[in-house]
């Protein structure tokens, strides 16, 4: 029997978002209905809802979610009603060319439920990243759903289904921080200072946090910056020299994802060091660099989506360490709000107020 539930909607290009009754249709083979418990407010959303990501409008916005399998289609066994889990968008399929060579965290085929949820007139919802979570529930493909324990609270758990685990993944998995690495994180939102958590997990003895605004530059201390350079009023590429003993760091993560702060990135890192790129930009901006550069200074320049995170890997470890106090994901949330809230915490996200508002459902 399908079911009606509230959802947080975008119709249209920039218009603002509404809370409609959706149909969650009964999950069909290797599909899962979820209850969702909390969901993240992420700048995909946003991004989703100017129309920035495509034109499939109307969208069920919302995707860095924790909730309860709530029922499960047709040959699910990899979670049963009631098991406690965090959502990915990264359900990989275990056969195309990057699984086969045991590079999952690449998969070229991810998946999302088939079965469609639609609004009560019939119309098909677009899923944010086919998850859509600011819902009372979802229907997601079961490779969707990641178990996790369930002493974590649901408002930090599901800050791992995006801008926490790329930001943590673009520095442990993408960058291979390790042990004694200079770092430097340009740009400290959620996603910059996750980067920076994840540097300091890794050991790095040094983690330089950039930004232009003061206040995000004294949150990234907490999450382990040891040294900070507004940029707004000091050269970012000579602060990291000055910082690294005047050579640069091994690791620069851009998690603005600007022109401007990639050519920053490009050299503000050592010799052979690496720039990895979280932050995304947009399709019109162009990177100009003498090539001599790019070839004279060695090392490698990498792009990290969803931090090369494989969930059922990454996510019961990341919420043990946090269980252990060894990963600070509390101090994400900026605050709990409710389903109505959203639009009002895009706004607050556009003027650089918060880490994350979290939906508590
Ligand atoms: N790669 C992925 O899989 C992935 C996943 C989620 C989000 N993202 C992207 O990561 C980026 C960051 O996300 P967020 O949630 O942290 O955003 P945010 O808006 O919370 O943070 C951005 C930070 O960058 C700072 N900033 C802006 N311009 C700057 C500049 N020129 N120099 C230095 N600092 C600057 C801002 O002050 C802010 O603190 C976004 O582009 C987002 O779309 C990527
Ligand atoms: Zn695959
Ligand atoms: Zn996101």
């Amino acid at each position: 029997m399908s079911e009606i539930v509230r959802g947080v909607i975008a119709k249209a290009k920039g218009a603002p978002v509404s809370i409609e009754d959706i149909v969650i249709p009964d999950p069909g083979p290797g599909e899962v209905k979820v209850k969702i418990a909390a969901c993240g407010v992420c700048h995909t959303d946003l991004h989703y809802r100017e129309g920035a990501i495509n034109d499939q409008f109307p969208y069920l916005l919302g995707h860095e979610a924790a909730g309860f399998v709530d029922l499960v289609g047709e040959g699910v066994t990899e979670v049963q009603a009631g098991d406690y889990v965090i959502l990915n968008w990264r359900a990989v399929c275990g056969d195309c060319r990057a699984c086969r060579r045991g590079r999952p965290w690449y998969c070229f085929n991810t998946h999302n439920a088939d079965a469609k949820m639609t609004l009560v007139d019939g119309t098909q919802l677009s899923p944010a990243l086919g998850i859509g979570a600011f819902a009372d529930k979802t229907l997601v493909a079961a490779g969707q759903c990641t178990k996790v324990d369930r002493r974590a609270p649901a408002q930090v758990a599901g800050l791992l289904g995006c801008g926490v685990m790329a930001g943590l993944g673009a520095a442990i998995n993408t960058g291979n921080v390790s042990h004694g690495d200079t770092v430097a994180v340009i740009g400290c939102g959620g996603v910059g200072d996750a980067a920076i958590a994840g540097a300091r997990l890794a050991g790095a003895s040094t983690i330089i946090a950039v930004d232009i605004d003061d206040h995000k530059l004294e949150l990234a201390r907490e999450f382990g910056a040891t040294h900070t350079i507004n940029s707004n009023n000091r050269d970012a590429v000579k602060g990291i020299q000055e910082f690294t003993n005047g050579f640069g760091a091994d690791v620069v993560i851009d998690a603005v994802g600007r022109p401007e702060t990639y050519e920053a990135a490009f050299y503000g890192r050592d010799l052979a060091g690496t720039v990895v790129l979280v932050g995304v930009p947009d399709p019109t901006m162009r990177l100009d660099l003498p090539l001599i550069d790019v070839f004279g200074r060695g090392g490698s320049l990498k792009s990290s989506w969803y931090g090369d995170c494989l969930p059922s890997r990454d996510f019961p470890m990341l919420i043990d360490l946090y269980l252990q106090g060894r990963l600070p994901l509390d101090r994400f949330v900026s605050e709990e709000i409710e389903l109505d809230n959203v639009e009002a915490a895009f706004e607050k996200m556009h003027r650089g107020e918060v880490l994350r508002s979290v939906v508590v459902l």
